[in-house]
């Protein structure tokens, strides 16, 4: 997996300020540049699965947008060709969409690295990773489950969803979100940080922490991230497995802000969240052909910002899933303090807006994939596998059979 987060590049059929502004924001050109043409220019949508009477599936418009991006999918070259069809969807999207569409309840693995700190030294079996303390660093992975929430900038709509929502046909990407609790112990793995091996579940210290045993460590406070992840989907129906690996973002509904985005804004306060924004929104594209969209003339004039979508985000969720930001810290022995008495289980959540406690605890996560594995066994007799490589704008295919495609290449390869 490349680890490097390459400028996105934009379509360039796509001529609205909107676009010339991403490519402001991402760096590719300086505000007030000219283009290179010469202008100037659910409450049921479950959390952690949830009965199959809250389930839900995304919706239609999700799908309505989808067929746009159809269109700026279609062009492919091969290894010896350097057009670029920079901005389209990528080459997996429609058919990840469509399987993941398809399941009960979109549930999927995710794994990360944990990096537990020893200050008193390693045994010969612990494989270091430096580390700056002094002590050894024993790396080892996690795994766990959670649920789909969609594409970043493309969020499912629920109709009881209440909150203010960002303009529909301004922004789209490919990178998968879900949602999390700052105090759970993927936080420090997801920002790539060393924890302390005295803070881990079985030691005379675990639970106490904070923040998944991170010690409080500022960095997993608000957003930031950017730790390798991979993210596994099996479409039992479909007979797909799905493996998208990349990098998670954390948004932090405390630090992002009204700015518009899609004017130059950086859609966060603190440093950190600014970084992160800026790294996401190299990934997000403008919606292409946003004239076919009915709404998108007017929809597509009004300021996209971070925080509406991340409120909008915990608001899609149902009102007992909203209330679990309110939960005592999970992985804390239950026989101590909890230290807040509005902290319980089983309470109804509201808006992020009327609560402080789940906007400190609540966090959008983003997934950045850099390489995309599809494996499909519907065959029983002749199993296919696809590898998906994002290579960025004007990228060349590096395997044999490798076709571009966008900007990611495209390869089969045995199963
Ligand atoms: C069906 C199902 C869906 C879940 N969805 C999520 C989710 O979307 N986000 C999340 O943080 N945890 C989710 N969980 C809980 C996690 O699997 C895990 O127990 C929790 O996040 C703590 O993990 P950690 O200690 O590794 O951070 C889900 C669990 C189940 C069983």
């Amino acid at each position: 997996m490349s680890c490097l987060i390459r400028p996105r590049p934009l379509p360039p059929s796509t001529s609205s300020a909107t676009a010339l502004r991403v490519k402001q924001i991402a760096g590719q050109i300086a505000p007030g540049n000219s283009t290179p043409g010469g202008n100037n220019s659910s409450n049921t949508a479950p959390r952690n699965g949830g009965s199959s009477s809250n389930r839900t599936r995304l919706s239609r418009p999700h799908h309505h947008q989808q067929q746009q991006q159809r269109s700026t999918t279609s062009r492919t070259r091969t290894m010896s060709t350097s057009s670029a069809t920079a901005g389209a969807a990528a080459p997996w999207r429609d058919l990840f969409l469509e399987h993941v569409d398809a399941m009960p309840s979109p549930e999927f693995s995710l794994s990360t690295i944990r990096k537990v700190r020893s200050g008193r030294g390693a045994t010969s079996s612990r494989s270091s990773a430096g580390g700056g303390s002094g002590g050894q660093v024993e790396v080892t992975p996690r795994v766990r489950t959670c649920v789909f929430r969609g594409m970043w900038a493309d969020m499912p709509v629920n109709p009881k969803n209440e909150a203010e929502r960002n303009p529909a046909g301004v922004f789209t990407s490919d990178l998968p979100v879900f949602t999390t609790d700052v105090r759970m112990d993927k936080m420090p793995e997801l920002f790539g940080v060393e924890v302390d091996e005295d803070a881990e579940p079985g030691r005379a210290g675990a639970g106490a922490a904070g923040a998944g045993g991170a010690k409080a460590d500022e960095k997993v406070v608000g957003s930031g991230g950017g730790a390798p992840v991979e993210a596994m989907f099996w479409v039992k129906d479909s007979m797909v497995q799905w493996r998208l690996r990349g990098r998670a973002y954390v948004l932090a509904p405390e630090d992002a802000d009204d700015g518009d985005i899609s004017s130059g804004a950086d859609g966060a306060s603190s440093e950190a969240g600014k970084k992160t924004v800026k790294t996401i929104l190299e990934r997000m594209r403008p919606v292409d052909g946003s004239s076919s969209n009915s709404n998108s003339n007017s929809e597509a004039t009004k300021p996209w910002s971070v925080r509406r979508e991340i409120y909008a985000h915990f608001e899609n969720l149902s009102p007992g899933m909203r209330g679990t930001w309110r939960n005592p810290p999970s992985g804390q022995p239950i026989d101590l303090p909890v230290g807040d008495e509005r902290l319980k289980l089983g309470q109804k959540g509201d808006s992020l807006v009327k609560d402080d406690l789940a906007r400190q605890n609540f966090r959008v996560v983003v997934i950045v994939p850099e390489f995309v594995d599809r494996c499909d066994l519907s065959d029983p007799a002749r199993g296919r596998r696809w590898f998906y490589s994002f290579l960025g704008s004007d990228g060349q295919a590096k395997s044999p059979g490798g076709q571009v495609e966008g900007e990611w290449e495209k390869v089969e390869v045995w199963p």
